[in-house]
């Protein structure tokens, strides 16, 4: 039996601990689906820069690159936040998806019945919500140049560049419409066109594109509406289709849907291996005591299933599971509510995967 090779980047704060949970589940799936899979495990972000001087070594970028899969658990923490910016975690992190070439980011957000009262929104607000967002991940200003700090009129002038060609815009959109067209058929396109010229060519090119879909419904949303009408009327979205760096913004609002940022996935993919991370940050504050919400590395890993092994009944039995756990009334502290039985982070991978072993699956 041939082996999938993953290559599994816990990183820091919480990332080892929700690593851990998604790496058994992963197995319990291999178990389940006759799969074997070949785990190389490897350092990144501050934990990489402790023990390399670079917070990803062209090693691990290699590595990572001839595998089956990655997956990232979580980079950053405030003991490197005066690390210098290409030094810091996150540019670990930023490096991988751009040697990657990595360019679409996933985020499904969908809300669990179950869960419906633990958002901070009203619950008949959120009920029906399954949104896509597809992130535009290797463009924009997250890479454009000129990049740095530098004099300027005798004083230290910070600058980034918001850059967009319409190649990047093209193949991101696309992906948008294809999406669109197994869902709803809508497309919210995001931008801040009315000031942006990055955000100009974005618009006319999603604009372009749109005319190969023409029984997809596309509408453009300014950014500052969308932050809006995510909390306004949430369940008007299906796919909603965003730079790089709005989607990074808009995507942690939309997770606050769900109820908590711990139960939103995401998967990142590009021309070769895609990686699997969970949207969450490292929560430093609250690492290494089994209290990390582990659902959203284990729903990213069904998404592993899905886009890089083809395992689509996998994913679906991960995806019930998650739902069945929930519904059993076991909740991780951030989305803990009276009647509700507190689980630890641990814990709570072990009834995902004991739920599993129950659930029947045809494959
Ligand atoms: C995310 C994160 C990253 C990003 C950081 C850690 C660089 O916030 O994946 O949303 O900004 O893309
Ligand atoms: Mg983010």
């Amino acid at each position: 039996m041939k082996y999938k090779k993953v290559v599994l980047l816990p990183g820091d704060g919480i990332g080892p601990e929700v690593t851990r949970e998604a790496v058994k589940v992963l197995i319990a799936t291999g178990e389940k689906f006759r799969v074997r899979f070949a785990f190389t495990e490897e350092l990144v972000g501050g934990a990489s820069l402790d023990a390399t001087g670079e917070p990803v070594t062209d090693t691990v970028i290699s590595l990572a690159y001839n595998a089956d899969a990655v997956f990232l658990g979580a980079v950053g923490g405030p003991q490197w936040d005066r690390v210098n910016k290409e030094k810091r975690p996150e540019t670990g992190l930023l490096r991988l998806r751009k040697e990657l070439g990595l360019y679409t980011n996933l985020r499904p957000v969908r809300v669990y019945l179950s869960l419906v009262h633990s958002s901070t929104l009203k619950p008949e607000l959120i009920k029906n919500i399954d949104i896509l967002v597809v992130r535009e991940l290797t463009g924009g200003i997250y890479f454009g140049h000129p990049k740095g700090v530098e004099m300027r009129d005798g004083e230290e002038c910070g600058i980034d560049t918001m850059t967009y060609k319409v190649s990047e815009v093209d193949r991101i959109a696309r992906v948008a419409f294809d999406a669109a067209r197994q869902r709803k058929n809508k497309v919210i396109s995001v931008d801040k066109a009315n000031v942006l010229a990055a955000s100009q060519i974005w618009r006319r090119t999603v604009d372009y594109v749109a005319r190969d879909y023409p029984d997809v419904n596309l509408e453009h949303m300014l950014v500052d509406n969308c932050a809006m009408q995510l909390i306004r009327n949430p369940v008007q979205f299906d796919v909603l289709l965003t730079d790089n760096m709005f989607g990074d913004i808009l995507s942690d609002e939309a997770a606050m849907l769900s109820g908590s940022i711990g139960m939103l996935p995401s998967a990142s993919l590009g021309r070769g291996t895609a990686m699997y991370e969970p949207v969450h940050g490292s929560a430093p504050d609250i690492a290494g005591q089994d209290v990390a919400n582990p659902l959203a590395a284990i729903l990213s890993v069904a998404l592993m299933c899905r886009y890089s092994f083809g395992m689509n009944h996998a994913a679906c039995l991960i995806e019930n599971a998650v739902e069945a756990v929930l519904e059993k009334g076991f909740r991780t502290r951030d989305i803990h509510a009276p009647g509700t039985q507190l689980a630890g982070t641990c814990e709570m991978g072990d009834r995902i995967v004991e739920v599993m072993e129950q659930l029947t699956c045809e494959e």
